[in-house]
Order: structure tokens, then C-alpha cells, then sequence
């Protein structure tokens, strides 16, 4: 095996076998990194629970420290920040974190609000589309901020942030967050509206309130943020990983087992769980978590459409794809979050599917990758038998569901750059072991 295969991780599943046992799942991987970037606003002591060791999440903590902060860990799955020392972010710094994650963007607003200074970060994450970074710059210059691009980099200043009215072209996740991070310390009131509204966004809000800042949530995914001068620390219990623990329901049915995801919480999942019940699932709600299973012989297929929260999340899309093709009947899924969020269908319909992509947009809901040449709706066919394949993983959600794919198929599956996977699963093979997986091997 190459070095960089063995450096991106490698392994060999065995598949056809029933998963079945308990998972549990602990803070949400897209809500973790923000509210730990929210310590920068203020100089007392941030404790933050229910933390899970994901990429992420040692990134922004190597950041932090970085930049003067300390972090600490007290015990297993929880982290304590002192903010206190923090200075003013070099752009040699930056340039260490830039292309290993998306989170470093939204340190901007915390800077322009503390030292009135911010390097833009040139971002990572995922390949699943451009991913372009101007809903934050353009947000950020309407509150007052000045955008100094260089040849090498850019960054931005700002004598004092000002609040401002602003509207979102998409109910962009970052954007939201890079708006109330840099608001809740400007001068005056942010009205933004067309925010996104998933609960990752609500939990730091939360943590926000706690430190005194004033935000709420108006109709029409309106959040109104009056900015203060000051801003405590937190101590917070981060909310669990619905993206996760929708994966494993989606292992459960594709696999014909039986998982309890303890953890798990209903009221982050109502539109998951009625599309999860509409295609054969079942899935019983506990106090500490939720078990899912197929409830009959067969899957039955179904038109989906991912939209922004609180409609079908769009990190649903890839596991969810996988049950499909093991549901009798012809499927449809128009992914409008993402332009490329179906890279992963090649490697699929050669381990057995049979998955068509379209330009059109094959769904209701207004979209804006029609006509533009993307192929970003699926036709899914099924039942179909899916067979063992050599598979290179190109991104996180994708990487899940290949896992869950090997393991719904005969044969074996060898899957390379699974370190992937690691960013944002928490110690993935000892859950699947528990789950009663054969792993033929690790590299
Ligand atoms: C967050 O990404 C999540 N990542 C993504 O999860 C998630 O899929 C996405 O939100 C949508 O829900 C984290 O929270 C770390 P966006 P984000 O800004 O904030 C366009 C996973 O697997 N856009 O909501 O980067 C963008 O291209 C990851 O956990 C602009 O055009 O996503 C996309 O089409 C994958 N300009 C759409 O908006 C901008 O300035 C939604 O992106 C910003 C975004």
C-alpha cells in the first residue's frame, strides 16, 4: 500500500452481516468548533461538555492556543478554555490552518470585534461544491469591516463593528454564524434575516445568551442580535450529533439490523425521522436516545428534496441514499443545498446500484443549480445487491456511507482515505465493532 494511502487510512470490510447493538453519539460535530470560537469574545473562562474528539475540535483548540489562549482538558469530553491572553492573530498563523478546515472563517468576527483586525483564512472541508466564503466577507464589510486583499492573503479592519440590516442570498450555516459572532459585540442592532436556523445555530446561540449577549429568533428565520460591549464566559453542554445518529439509523435499515443510538434527541430529527418511517424505518424514543430498525421485509422508495433546516438536512442526503438503493421501487432525490453532493454515486453503482444523476432539478422546490450544468438530483433504482468494491473515500458524509454501503454488501470492501471519516465520527471502528462489523483490517 502506498504511503499516502496508509497516511489517509485504509480498511477492509466484510458486509452481509446485521448491525446490531448501541452507539453513542455526543456533541455535534457543527456545533462544537463554533462555540468554542465564541470563547474569543470574551476574556473569562469557557467550559464547554459533551465534547467529542473530532478534527475540528483539536483544530480551533490548537488555534486558540495559537493565538495566546490555553486549553484544557479536565476530563474526558470536556474542554476549558482561558481566553484571557489572547492577541491579535498573525497571518503566518493563519496560513498553518488555512485548507484544513472551514471553521478558521469564522474567527473574523470575534477578531474585528476584539482587536479590530482579522486575516481571512483560505478555507478546507469537504469537496461537495465551491464552497466561496462571500456571504461572510460581504456580511462583514456591511457592519463596517474593510477588506484588504493581498497577493498572498487578505484581511480585514474595523475601528468598531456597527449593526446593520442585513439579508442572506442563501440561508447559509457559516454565514449565520459569522453574523451573530461579529454582532453581539457591535455597536447597535443586527437584524438579519433569511438566516439559517438548524439547531447547531440555535445551541450557540444559547451559549451566546449565556455570556450576555442579546439575540432572538423572529418569524421568518429573522435573528435580531443588540450588540454590548462586554461578554462573560460559559459553561455549556454542547447538544448531541443528529447527523451522526441519522447515519446509523441509516445502517440499521440498510443492514436489516437494530442500533440504539444513545444520545440521540428527537426534536433535533422530526424531518428525518417521518422521511426514515416513510421509506420502511421504524425507531422507538427514549430518554436517552432513540433505537431504530426496519420495521418490515422491505424499504419502499420515495421523491426527496434536502432544503435547510427545518427541512431534510442535506449531510442526511449520503447515508440516506444508501438505504434507498435497498428500497423496492424508483426514488428521487434533488439535493438544492449543494452543487456536487453526489460525487459519490461512481463508486456506488460499481459496488451494484443503479443511481442516474440529472441537471434538472427533480423536485418542487425552487433551487439554484437548475439549468446550470450540475447534476444534482438522483433517479435510485431498487432493490439491487450491492457487492464488495475498492473505494477512495472524497468526503466526510460520503465516507459514512460507504461504510454503510461495505456493510450491506457481500463481499468485501477496501476503503482507502478514511481519515476523512475521522473529522467527524468519533471513533468509528470501535463503534462498529460494538455493532458487530467484521473488519478485516486496519490500516
Ligand atoms: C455547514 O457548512 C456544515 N458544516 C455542513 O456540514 C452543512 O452541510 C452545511 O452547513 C449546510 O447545512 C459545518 O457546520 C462545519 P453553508 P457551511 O454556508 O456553513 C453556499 C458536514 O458534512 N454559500 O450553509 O460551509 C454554499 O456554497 C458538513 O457536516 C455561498 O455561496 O455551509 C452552499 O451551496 C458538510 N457563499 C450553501 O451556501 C457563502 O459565503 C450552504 O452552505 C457561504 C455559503
Amino acid at each position: 500500500m502506498s504511503p499516502a494511502a496508509a497516511a489517509s487510512g485504509r480498511l477492509v470490510l466484510r458486509g452481509g452481516k446485521p448491525l446490531t447493538g448501541e452507539v453513542p453519539v455526543r456533541g455535534a460535530k457543527n456545533a462544537l468548533p463554533k462555540i468554542m470560537v465564541a470563547s474569543l469574545l470574551t476574556g473569562e473562562d469557557c467550559t464547554l461538555r459533551n465534547v467529542a474528539d473530532v478534527a475540528d475540535v483539536a483544530i480551533v483548540s490548537e488555534l486558540i492556543e495559537a493565538i495566546g489562549g490555553t486549553v484544557e482538558r479536565p476530563e474526558r469530553g470536556v474542554i476549558r478554555i482561558r481566553p484571557g491572553n489572547i492577541q491579535p492573530m498573525e497571518r503566518s498563523v493563519l496560513r498553518e490552518f488555512s485548507g484544513r478546515s472551514r471553521i478558521p472563517i469564522l474567527t473574523c468576527g470575534p477578531l474585528l470585534a476584539r482587536f479590530g483586525d482579522a486575516p481571512v483564512p483560505s478555507l478546507g472541508g469537504c469537496r461537495i461544491g465551491q464552497r466561496p466564503v462571500d456571504f461572510h466577507l460581504n456580511a462583514l464589510q456591511h457592519m463596517g469591516a474593510t477588506l484588504h486583499e493581498e497577493a498572498s492573503a487578505s484581511h480585514l479592519t474595523c475601528e468598531r463593528l456597527q449593526g446593520a440590516k442585513i439579508k442572506l442570498e442563501f440561508p447559509s450555516v457559516g454565514a449565520t454564524e459569522q453574523v451573530i459572532l461579529a454582532a453581539v459585540r457591535a455597536e447597535g442592532v443586527t437584524e438579519l434575516s433569511n438566516a439559517a436556523i438548524e439547531p447547531e445555530i440555535m445551541d450557540l446561540i444559547m451559549v451566546l445568551q449565556k455570556m450576555g449577549a442579546y439575540i432572538s429568533v423572529d418569524v421568518d428565520r429573522v435573528i435580531t442580535i443588540v450588540g454590548v460591549r462586554q461578554l462573560h464566559g460559559y459553561d455549556h453542554t454542547a447538544l448531541p450529533d443528529r447527523l451522526e445518529a441519522a447515519s446509523w439509523a441509516c445502517a440499521a435499515v440498510s443492514t436489516d439490523g437494530r442500533i440504539f443510538v444513545r444520545g440521540a434527541r428527537q426534536v433535533d430529527m422530526m424531518t428525518f425521522l417521518n422521511k426514515y418511517r416513510q421509506i420502511g424505518g421504524d425507531f422507538d424514543v427514549r430518554d436517552d436516545g432513540i433505537e431504530f430498525w426496519r420495521a418490515g421485509s422491505e424499504l419502499r422508495s420515495i421523491a426527496l428534496e434536502t432544503d435547510v433546516y427545518p427541512g431534510f438536512t442535506t449531510d442526511y442526503q449520503q447515508p440516506f441514499v444508501i438505504a434507498l438503493t435497498q428500497a423496492r421501487g424508483i426514488s428521487i432525490v434533488h439535493e438544492t443545498v449543494y452543487e456536487q453532493r453526489f460525487g459519490y454515486i461512481e463508486a456506488l453503482n460499481r459496488m451494484g446500484a443503479q443511481i442516474q444523476l440529472y441537471r434538472e432539478c427533480l423536485g418542487g422546490l425552487t433551487c439554484r443549480f437548475g439549468q446550470r450544468n450540475w447534476k444534482h438530483s438522483a433517479v435510485i433504482a431498487g432493490p439491487t445487491p450491492l457487492r464488495g468494491a475498492e473505494i477512495h473515500i472524497p468526503d466526510l458524509r460520503a465516507g459514512f456511507s460507504y461504510v454503510i454501503a461495505a456493510l450491506a454488501a457481500q463481499g468485501d470492501s477496501t476503503l482507502t482515505n478514511t481519515n476523512l471519516i475521522d473529522r467527524g465520527y468519533e471513533n468509528l471502528n470501535e463503534k462498529l465493532l460494538a455493532l458487530g462489523a467484521e473488519i478485516v483490517s486496519v490500516d
